[in-house]
């Protein structure tokens, strides 16, 4: 089953057209990265899915209907959710603060503070700490938790392993994987191959907010050199 999609989509910022007819779906369960280069659109797209912009042409769905015109909180009560590119953690509050005002604002399901706390156990020591004096890779952790507290049916999530050390990368990949086989459906935006190879089922490659290229990730591999072309600077 499609979970989300956007059919045909234009957005532009004022005068400057962001997205050209972009198209692209995300199935019940499945990992789906969207690679490009900085500035290619792939912020622009997550939050045309969340509902942050909206398309001058085109629609978006939820399971098949049309939700083009439903705002962010509406779509967020459906079942999306979304980790921006800053994380967007409260930083006075503490790790428990933070992960409870998620759990508050969510919807009721399987994820609560004791599995994220299993999942990523750096964060249980942390509890009591606030947000900002964790390092970035325990804030991503904490913004992942809010997202996964919110119980949504897919996770959208905006450059998660930008920036972070290796081993770090490695344990978001492996708790995102967990997250996945659990059935939650995830979205990860990227700008290189290195975590999508790993990770995702399906991929889309967007240049100048243009979908130039989609696929299995056994067809990537296959064509590795051409899509390198697409997303390096
Ligand atoms: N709020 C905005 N107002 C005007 N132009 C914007 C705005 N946000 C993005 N843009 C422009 O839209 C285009 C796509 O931006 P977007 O943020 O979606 O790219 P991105 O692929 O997420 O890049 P990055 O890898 O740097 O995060 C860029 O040309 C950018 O300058
Ligand atoms: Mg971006």
């Amino acid at each position: 089953m499609t979970l989300l999609a956007l059919d045909g989509c234009d957005v532009f910022y004022g005068k400057a057209q962001a997205l050209h007819r972009v198209s692209m779906e995300i199935e019940a369960g499945e990992v789906v990265s969207l690679i490009g280069r900085n500035g290619a659109g792939k912020s622009t797209i997550l939050k045309t899915l969340i509902g942050l912009n909206f398309a001058t042409r085109g629609r978006r769905l939820w399971k098949g209907g049309d939700v083009t015109a439903l705002r962010a909180d509406q779509l967020g009560r459906l079942g999306i959710a979304y980790v921006p590119e800053d994380r967007r953690i409260f930083a006075n509050l503490s790790v428990e603060e933070n992960l409870r005002i998620a759990t508050v604002m969510g919807r009721r399901g399987a994820w609560n503070a004791g599995r994220v706390y299993d999942l990523f156990p750096v964060l249980r020591e942390r509890a009591a700490q606030p947000g900002d004096t964790l390092s970035g890779g325990e804030q991503q952790m904490l913004a992942i938790s809010r997202g996964l507290l919110t119980n949504p049916e897919v996770l959208l999530l905006d450059e998660p392993t930008e920036g972070l050390a290796p081993l770090i990368v490695d344990q978001l990949v492996e708790a995102m994987r967990l997250v996945n086989v659990e059935g939650m459906a995830l979205l990860l935006v990227e700008q290189n191959l290195r975590v999508p190879m790993k990770l995702a089922h399906r991929q889309y490659v967007i240049d100048h907010g243009t979908i130039r290229w989609s696929g299995t990730t056994a067809e990537l591999q296959a064509n590795r050199g051409e899509i390198e072309k697409l997303i390096s600077v």
